[in-house]
């Protein structure tokens, strides 16, 4: 059957049990055969990870989007990722997001508007497109991949920051980097460079808050956004745990606050938090600081083999938008898609994907 775009929307009244989804799910996801391939970030909800045929954090999964033969990439993640699916992947495929509404509040802390803004204030200090790189973590809207394509930059990702950052280093001799102060400062502390070169730029003051001074010494200039999940882990919860479990491993994904990485064991993304307590030994006592969904998955996979798997904060901290895909959304899009109709489809504009596409390419060789 050929599918054409169509404006229905999910109705919430009609949309049924998790049960029944789960049955749903299975029926459509036959119908529609190898026309489509669903992915799923590590931190989906159960009842949707076990339909995602392809898993992956960020960096895996924008390969495997680029490398799908399916018309149809059901992207079970966040907004973002469902851009990158769409840049990467050939003319013909359509990238699918289950729910519009999953965004990433990090994300939308900056924005082209204020990028460019900054860009002109550097350049009231020196010439940004022979001193500065701009750095774009791949949680950002595709125009500001589009900015970094045009600018000289790259796309980065939690799992190949430091090989970017040197590829960025190599090219001019500061980065701007935006929209996550978090893993910025941590991955150029990782490299060697001085705390107190990294500035943070305030988006919201003149010249980001910064003197021409301070801009000048600075070697990186830190977009000042943050994920509002990985904020809430402490560097207090890390002793606490500690004191308990002094033979314990600390396992935390970069995002988290300078604090945190540094008191950390190991400090990485979610495939490899996911590699690392895969591989533990039984009896072992891991703390893990990111989100919650993938915390609790691995503590139940990882209980019959004696491992013990702790989610580092006592609140309960899950990424709202990641939790936007429900089985009720995936089993009403897959069912559209299998009668024909193409709905949540995400399209980035042909000259924006162009340049987003080259930040994309450079990120992808580089790694
Ligand atoms: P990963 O690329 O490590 O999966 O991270 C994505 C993300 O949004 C973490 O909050
Ligand atoms: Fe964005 Fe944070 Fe959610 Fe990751 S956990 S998708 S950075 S809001």
């Amino acid at each position: 059957m050929t599918a054409v775009a169509t404006p229905i929307r999910f109705d919430a009244a009609r949309a049924g049990s998790d049960a029944e989804c789960e049955a749903r799910i299975v029926a459509a996801r036959k119908r529609l055969g190898d026309r489509a391939v669903i992915l799923g970030h590590h931190y989906q909800r159960a009842e949707v990870y076990r339909h995602a045929e392809l898993t992956g954090d960020s960096l895996k999964l924008s390969r495997l989007a680029a490398q799908t033969e399916a018309e149809f990439i059901v992207f079970c993640g966040v907004h973002f990722m469902a851009e990158v699916a769409d840049i990467l992947s050939k003319p013909h495929q359509k990238a699918i997001l289950p729910d519009l509404s999953a965004g990433c509040s990090m994300a939308d802390m900056a924005n082209l508007r204020a990028v460019e803004r900054a860009w002109r204030e550097l350049s009231e200090v020196l010439d940004p497109d022979e001193t500065i790189t701009p750095v774009t973590y791949i949680n950002s809207a595709a125009d500001l991949k589009a900015f970094c394509g045009e600018h000289g930059g790259i796309v980065c990702t939690s799992s190949n920051a430091t090989l970017i950052l040197e590829w960025a280093f190599g090219r001019r001799e500061k980065v701007l980097f935006f929209p996550d102060q978090h893993l910025g400062r941590w991955t150029a502390h990782q490299m060697g460079v001085p705390l107190d070169q990294c500035a943070v730029w305030d988006f919201d003051e003149p010249m980001g808050g910064l003197t021409p001074e301070q801009i000048r010494a600075a070697r990186v200039l830190l977009w000042k956004g943050h994920c509002s999940v990985h904020q809430m882990f402490q560097g207090s919860h890390i002793e606490q745990f500690r004191a308990k479990h002094p033979g314990g491993v600390v396992i935390s994904h970069p995002e988290c606050s300078f604090e945190v990485c540094a008191a950390s064991d190991l400090v990485g993304s979610t495939e490899f938090i996911l590699n690392a307590i895969h591989a533990a030994e039984p009896g072992s006592h891991w703390l893990v600081g990111t989100e919650l969904n993938l915390v609790n998955r691995l503590a139940e996979e990882m209980r019959p083999r004696g491992v013990t798997v702790q989610f580092m904060s006592p609140m309960v901290c899950m990424c709202s938008t990641m939790a936007r895909i429900d089985p009720q959304h995936l089993a009403w899009c897959l069912e559209q898609l299998a009668d024909g109709h193409i709905v949540n489809q995400i399209v980035v504009p042909e000259a924006e994907a162009k340049s987003a596409r080259l930040a994309l390419d450079r990120m992808l060789a580089v790694s």
